[in-house]
């Protein structure tokens, strides 16, 4: 049977750095508070002229290296973002044409912080199905844009970036052994951005209203977060008979530390199976696995035939997990 196993990965962070005691001169806010709520210390952000399309790409190029694969050997691009650079085209199409891969199709997925792992989803069935040999998944986003910069409960937790992997069709046992997804539309005020879509269109009132900054209450995204990866986590480990133990590495959506080791706690995860980098990204939506995964592999600590878990939760809400023999 084929499996969609990665055969390179790439990651692209902007180079400014936004840290804590930057915000403390921006809201009424501390290091302190930060640090002990989120684990967050600093985050990046995108320049000026720099948007999704252009991190995403460069995440891409740095996969394909790595790799050593020709960008006219890509058959699919799915990108997980929810800022890309316009509301339509997608931002893949954009992708697309800046790598050259001319042979592939491209579409992005909208599924929030858990974006990569539905896009992963996406092209490990395409895969599988014989559509095609080569698929380059990336997550990639321009959180800070719909960032609203005077509201202190959220604008300490979000950061700008891209992680990028490419996926070939293989026979054997390794790659993608499973992907569990699942929505519950019920909670769309807990976790959302109001404007400017079709509901609510682009008027001075609604920017005014900051209506195309996202809004949250994290106290309650918080509780479901914690319940929901600890389950789709499970789910994962049932449908493939394996237990915590058996895992390698367990690298969940970065949304806050607190979250990540409450999780952990209840799958009896240890620390040296977890790979957590929120404390010098933040929150980059979807592209924070892709990112973990990346830093993983380049240093050392993700390594052939590993058994690596994903879990991701975001709004929507979405939430999803995988399992990746590597
Ligand atoms: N600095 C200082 N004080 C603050 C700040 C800040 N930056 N932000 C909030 N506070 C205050 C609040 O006003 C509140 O004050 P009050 O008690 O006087 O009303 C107090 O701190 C406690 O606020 P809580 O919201 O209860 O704090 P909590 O411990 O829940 O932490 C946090 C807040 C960090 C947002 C947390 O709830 C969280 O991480 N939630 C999950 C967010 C998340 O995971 N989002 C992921 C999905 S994002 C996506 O899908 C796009």
């Amino acid at each position: 049977m084929k499996r969609a196993r990665v055969i390179g990965t790439g990651s692209y962070l902007p180079e400014k750095v936004l840290t804590n005691y930057d915000l403390e001169t921006m809201v009424d806010t501390t290091n302190e508070w930060i640090l002990a709520r989120t684990g967050i210390e600093e985050r990046r952000i995108a320049a000026p002229d720099q948007a999704t399309s252009d991190m995403a790409t460069i995440a891409a190029q740095r996969a394909l290296e790595a790799a050593n694969v020709d960008p006219e050997e890509i058959d699919l691009i799915v990108v997980g973002t929810i800022t890309g650079d316009y509301p339509w085209p997608a931002t893949a199409c954009i992708v697309q044409h800046n790598l050259g891969a001319s042979n592939a199709y491209a579409y992005d997925l909208s599924a929030a912080c858990s974006g990569f792992v539905y896009a992963l989803s996406c092209a490990s069935d395409f895969l599988q199905a014989g559509r095609g040999k080569k698929a380059l998944v990336i997550g990639a986003e321009t959180f800070t844009r719909i960032v609203d910069w005077t509201d202190r409960n959220t604008c300490v937790l979000f950061g700008d970036g891209a992680g990028a992997v490419l996926l070939e069709a293989q026979d054997g046992p390794a790659g993608v052994q499973s992907v569990h997804l699942h929505s519950d539309g019920s909670y769309l005020e807990l976790l959302y951005q109001p404007g400017f879509g079709a509901r609510n269109q682009a008027t001075q009132k609604g920017l005014d209203e900051r209506l195309h900054t996202l809004r949250m209450q994290g106290n309650e995204v918080f509780k479901v977060a914690v319940r929901s990866l600890t389950e789709v986590s499970q789910e994962a480990m049932a449908a493939n008979d394996v237990t915590s133990a058996d895992v390698d590495l367990f690298i969940p959506h970065q949304a806050n530390r607190r979250i990540l080791e409450a999780t952990a706690k209840r799958l009896t995860l240890k620390e040296h199976q977890c790979v957590i980098n929120v404390q010098k990204y933040g929150n980059t939506s979807g592209a924070t696995i892709p990112i973990a995964i990346d830093e993983a592999v380049r240093d050392g600590r993700l390594k052939e035939n590993d058994l690596v878990l994903l879990a991701a939760f975001g709004g929507g809400f979405t939430w999803g997990s995988a399992l990746i023999r590597w």
